[in-house]
């Protein structure tokens, strides 16, 4: 009788830890001898329940899924009723998937068209464009915004498994150099005297532990997963990554010109005991030139003695009053109030190319400022059209408005 043939892979991860340890192999060690990610074979030996990030998108497109139905099966979310009438909204409006004809936005001559950036919204104020911000931004001209307010996903916070998706690099550094990138594109975007008001977190390292349980308080704060401790630094670290990225954006030219420090009263206990508890995120002010547009008369503030409003300073108080029905910490609409007069002008238009949940876009609905926003995700997407919708609900109803 044959041998039945079964390979036992249970122990698969078992014995590359036994067999990597006994050639004296650290993880990174044996990573660089492969020419792979060190999350590969944390992978491999069982660490991580998904495949690192890089290969996932790759899998999934050879496949012919999407990453989500790779990892989840036919895993999706719970959809509301709006969210139906929103995807019916964004089926309409996409006049040729398959092509991606869509243009999205006044495009040079001549360039190419990108099937996976598509513009989803577009009334006489907001443009929502869905598709990787560096794709998007290439056929953006020159000098087109006053201004740019955002903030990028944290570094090492969520692996979306989406191609393109910032945050998810295996290190610090190769995080910070994706960031450069796009903000290069920005600054090229932007006009001679704009500004970026950029807003970044910090984070702790994970001291290689890999999994955390979500985090029920906040889901915005949850970890889906943890990046191994970065080269250099312990278990524990502060990572430091605002000022990292700050001063990486400094020597690639622009003019830092403000570390405005973004106090939050409201902020979200943490269960720690040998430190204070996190209460700030940074938001930086740079600029493209030396001399730039601020209206600092806009947004002066209250002295304490009751006389004259005196120069903003550059701590602000701003509660946190998250929308909650993102998985991110979205901006609370006065911060981004504050940044929006101080950099622009009314009609003037403002950028934000990680738009999430689209506070920027109605803000400056709000305040008669056109934006464009750029949103990888197209759950976010959603999200932001259903947020923006509501502040002029006839939009979605009429897909091709302008
Ligand atoms: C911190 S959230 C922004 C939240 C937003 N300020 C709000 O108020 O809702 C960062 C966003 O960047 C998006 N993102 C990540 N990589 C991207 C990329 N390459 N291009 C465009 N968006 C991206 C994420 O999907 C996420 O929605």
């Amino acid at each position: 009788m044959p041998k039945k043939c079964t390979t036992d892979i249970s122990g698969f991860g078992n014995r590359l830890v036994a067999l990597r340890k006994a050639a004296g192999f650290t993880q990174q060690e044996l990573s660089h001898k492969l020419g792979v990610s060190r999350r590969m074979i944390a992978y491999y030996e069982g660490e991580t329940e998904h495949p690192p990030t890089t290969i996932l998108p790759r899998l999934a497109q050879a496949l012919g899924v999407s990453a989500d139905e790779l990892l989840n099966g036919s895993g999706r979310r719970e959809e509301t009723s709006s969210s139906h009438a929103v995807a019916e909204y964004i089926h309409r409006l996409r006049p040729n998937r398959e092509t991606g004809t869509t243009t999205i936005y006044p495009m040079e001559h001549g360039a190419k068209r990108k099937a996976c950036v598509r513009e989803v919204y577009h009334e006489n104020d907001i443009r929502i464009v869905e598709g990787d911000s560096r794709r998007a931004m290439a056929q953006i001209p020159d000098n087109t915004f006053q201004c740019c307010i955002t903030s990028p996903p944290y570094w090492g916070l969520r692996d979306y498994g989406i191609a393109g998706q910032i945050g998810a690099e295996n290190d610090p550094d190769a995080y910070i150099a994706d960031l450069v990138g796009i903000f290069r594109e920005v600054r090229r975007t932007l006009r001679e005297d704009g500004t970026l008001w950029l807003n970044i977190g910090d984070s702790y390292t994970s001291g290689d532990r890999r999994w955390r349980a979500p985090d029920k308080k906040n889901a915005g704060r949850a970890m889906s997963y943890r990046p191994p401790t970065p080269k250099g630094l312990k278990p524990k670290d502060l990572i430091g990554v605002p000022w990292r990225l700050a001063l990486a954006l400094q020597a690639d030219g622009w003019f830092l010109r403000s570390d405005i420090v973004w106090n939050k009263p409201n902020c979200q206990p943490e269960s720690v005991k040998d430190r204070p508890t996190r209460a700030h995120e940074y938001v930086f002010l740079m600029s493209k030139s030396e001399s730039y547009f601020y209206d600092f008369e806009a947004i002066r503030e209250p002295s304490a003695n009751g006389q004259e409003a005196k120069n903003r300073r550059t701590v602000w108080n701003i509660n946190t009053n998250g929308f909650h029905g993102a998985h991110f910490a979205v901006f609370p609409p006065e911060l981004v109030r504050v940044c929006l007069l101080a950099g622009s002008n009314p009609g003037s238009t403002v950028l934000d190319p990680f738009f999430g949940s689209g506070t920027v876009g109605l803000v400056c609905r709000e305040y008669g400022r056109e934006c464009v926003g750029i949103e990888l995700n197209p759950d976010y997407v959603k999200i932001a059209l259903e947020r923006i919708g509501e502040t002029n609900p006839t939009n979605l109803a009429s897909p091709h408005a302008r």
